[in-house]
Parts: C-alpha cells; sequence; structure tokens
C-alpha cells in the first residue's frame, strides 16, 4: 500500500510564524512581516548560492553578461537583498549588516519598531569552491523613543526577540528561534518553493564527540585553549573526539547543534577578541544553542550577557553541547 503522495496540509515556515503570531492578542503582524521579507532575501540569495540563472549570466568565456555588465558578487548581492527587502517591510528602523561599516537608517516613512543586525553571507573564503555558506540574522525591538540612533542597536543578546540563520548546504534550511517556541528547522522544498517545518523543537545533544576550531593557529592560543584541545585527542583522557571545521560558522554551528560537540572561535596573540562579530555572528548563534539546551560564552560570561559597545566589536566563543563547553571552559581557569 502507497502512503499519500502529497501532503496538502505541510507547516511552511511562513504558516509558522503567523501561528506563532495568533499565540498574542495584541500582536500586529509586524514581526511576521519581517520575518517574511528575510525569507524572501534568504530565496533570491539561494538562488543566486545555486547559481540559477548562470547561463544568462556568463558570456561564453567569463564573468561579463549579455548587457556587459560584470556579474555581481554574490556578498554584494544578498547584503542588497536583506536591506531592499527589509527596508520594505515598513518593520524595521535600523540595520547592521557585516558589509556596511555604518548602521543603515531607514527612512522614516518606511520606519518599523524593529531593529535587525545581520551578516547577509557568511563564509565569504568559501563562496569560490562551493562549500556551504550562510545568512545570520539578530532581531531586536527598538527600545527608545525618537529617532534612530546607534545606541539602538548595541542592546546585549539577552534582549533579542528573534534569530535565526540559512544554511546554504546540501539542501538549504533555516533555523529559526521565535521567542517561547523553541529552535525549530525548516527546510527548502524547490518543487513549490517553500521552507517546510523538518525539524521541530530542536534541541542539542548535552555531549557530543566533536571539535571544531581551526587549528592552524593553535601556537597562538592561549594555555588552556591548548591544553582542552589537546585532552580531546588524548587516548588516556577518553575516547578522541573527532574533528570537523568547515570555515563557514554557518555550517560549523548547524553540525553541532545537529550532532553536538564544541565550536570554538578563541581569542589568539594577535586577535585578542577572537575573529567573529558579536552582534550578527555570536549573539544570534548563541541564542539559538541555548534554546537549544546548549551553551555560548566568551570564555568567562554568556556571550549573550555581553553589553555591546561597537556594532561590529568581535568577541571570542565557545559554543555547544552544555557538558562540552563546560569543560572547555573548566580548562580556561
Ligand atoms: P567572513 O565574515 O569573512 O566570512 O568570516 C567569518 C567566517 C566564519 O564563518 C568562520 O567561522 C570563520 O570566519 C573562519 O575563520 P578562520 O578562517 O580564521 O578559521
Ligand atoms: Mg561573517
Amino acid at each position: 500500500q502507497q502512503g499519500p503522495a502529497f501532503d496538502s496540509n505541510a507547516m511552511t515556515l511562513t504558516r509558522f510564524v503567523l501561528q506563532e503570531q495568533r499565540k498574542f492578542k495584541n500582536a500586529t503582524g509586524d514581526l511576521s512581516q519581517l520575518l517574511n521579507c528575510i525569507q524572501t532575501a534568504i530565496k533570491a540569495t539561494a538562488s543566486a548560492v545555486r547559481k540559477a540563472g548562470i547561463a544568462k549570466l556568463h558570456g561564453i568565456a567569463g564573468d561579463v553578461n549579455v548587457q556587459g555588465e560584470e556579474v555581481k558578487k554574490l556578498d554584494v548581492l544578498s547584503n542588497e537583498l536583506f536591506i531592499n527587502m527589509l527596508k520594505s517591510s515598513y518593520t524595521t528602523c535600523l540595520m547592521v549588516s557585516e558589509e556596511n561599516e555604518n548602521v543603515i537608517e531607514v527612512e522614516t516613512e518606511r520606519q518599523g519598531k524593529y531593529i535587525v543586525c545581520f551578516d547577509p553571507l557568511d563564509g565569504s573564503s568559501n563562496i569560490d569552491c562551493l562549500v556551504s555558506i550562510g545568512s545570520i540574522f539578530a532581531i531586536y525591538k527598538k527600545q527608545t523613543e525618537g529617532a534612530p540612533t546607534v545606541a539602538d542597536a548595541l542592546q546585549p543578546g539577552n534582549q533579542l526577540v528573534s534569530a535565526g540563520y540559512a544554511l546554504y548546504g546540501s539542501a538549504t534550511a533555516i533555523v529559526l528561534g521565535l521567542g517561547d517556541s523553541g529552535v525549530n528547522g525548516f527546510t527548502y522544498d524547490p518543487a513549490i518553493g517553500e521552507f517546510i517545518l523538518t525539524e521541530p523543537n530542536m534541541r542539542v545533544p548535552e555531549k557530543g564527540k566533536i571539535y571544531s576550531i581551526n587549528e592552524g593557529y593553535a601556537s597562538d592560543w592561549e594555555a588552556g585553549v591548548f591544553n582542552y584541545i589537546a585532552a580531546k585527542k588524548d587516548p588516556t583522557k577518553g575516547k578522541p573526539y573527532g574533528a570537523r571545521y568547515v570555515g563557514s560558522m554557518v555550517a560549523d554551528v548547524h553540525r553541532t547543534i545537529k550532532y553536538g560537540g564544541i565550536f570554538v572561535y578563541p581569542a589568539t596573540k594577535s586577535a585578542p577578541n577572537g575573529k567573529l562579530r558579536l552582534l550578527y555572528e555570536c549573539n544570534p548563534m548563541a541564542y539559538l544553542m541555548i534554546q537549544a539546551g546548549g551553551l555560548a560564552s566568551d570564555g568567562k560570561i554568556s556571550i549573550l550577557d555581553i553589553v555591546p559597545k561597537k556594532i561590529h566589536e568581535r568577541s571570542p566563543i565557545f559554543l555547544g553541547s552544555k557538558l562540552d563547553v563546560e569543560e572547555a571552559l573548566s580548562y580556561l581557569k
């Protein structure tokens, strides 16, 4: 006997967001509208990442299309998509993008109450070799009256309203954290152009078997990090962990949520605050990891408790399974 050939009642991302909105009597629908616009930016970015329409863009021998224009770089394109979709959502007043030095203020007529920090295309070193990349976003509510200023964007992660990422991997997925609704994973179905809820209520295993860190910088690490990683490879201290490092934060974090383990981008001698940016890399990932039952620390305090001073500031990060992060932190003392 055959099962149903077609699910006529699938939980799409749009439907999920609407359903969550309905739980709040006073909700205006602004956040749902905002998330739908992010979804559109992600769909368009995914299509560009998958090289849809490549035949039209490339001349017979290169990067110049039929109009003689150079093909827009993917990171520039995705940044424009995020900015344009968010501005036209009428729900945001201020944006912080990894690609823009200053905050982006929305024209007064189109302003709304939310602030969005995003990395439109993270993992830039992996773009050209077709390895997984992603988009990351973090959403806050403006806390003050009056015109938006940079200070409105400098909220700690514990004020987040919602955060998520899109992974352009072997499939495209969106993982969304939204208030109390937990962490939910949606996979893109190209046949209908919708993200479908495939992983409801994601939970990170309490302990994993994988460590993820750029070991090329080992000589630059502080002793605690060095000793922790050495212990993960030392058979006299337990079964050695496997090493996995894509070099795209979204891919490394997604694997960590799914399989457990730890992802670390530590401080080094040459980069005392590490590399990853607090507002649109560390905070949204920490929000998701903690909601999924894991931990995220800068080595001293929870990532979400850091009060940012600058929009592009960096933070070291230890993130993943609760027991693995706790063990790593115990080496830093
Ligand atoms: P990017 O914003 O230039 O893409 O850099 C961020 C990326 C992260 O996705 C990844 O975790 C990290 O850089 C890898 O850095 P490294 O090559 O130093 O290990
Ligand atoms: Mg980045």
